[in-house]
């Protein structure tokens, strides 16, 4: 599975994922910009706020009940897209594509 990160400032960024890893994972791991993941994906911090592009959405689905709570305290405003990406994990043959927002704390 391959993630495309986006960061606030246009810097583009394509990892190949293990599948079972989750989003936030595989930019930490590979330090990636932009995703923090303070809570090691344990939903209690939303430093690993994304936005998803439209296909991806059609993906993954929306926030489950506690992380679309969690998505009101994000540093970043949420939008429709809004994920936290310790919440999305990478499924084998998949292709993500998300933007980072510009601060997560
Ligand atoms: Fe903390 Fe996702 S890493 S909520």
């Amino acid at each position: 599975s391959t993630v495309t990160y986006t960061a606030d400032d246009g810097t583009v960024t394509t990892i190949d994922g293990r599948p079972g890893d989750s989003v936030m994972e595989t930019a930490v791991r590979n330090g990636v910009p932009g995703i923090v993941g303070e809570c090691g994906g344990s939903l209690s911090c939303a430093t690993c706020h994304v936005f998803v592009a439209p296909e991806t959405r059609d993906l993954v689905g929306g926030p489950g009940d506690l992380e679309d709570e969690m998505l009101d305290g994000t540093a970043v405003d949420r939008r429709d897209e809004s994920r936290l990406s310790c919440q999305i994990r990478l499924e084998d043959g998949c292709e993500y594509h998300i933007t980072t927002p510009s601060e997560q704390i």
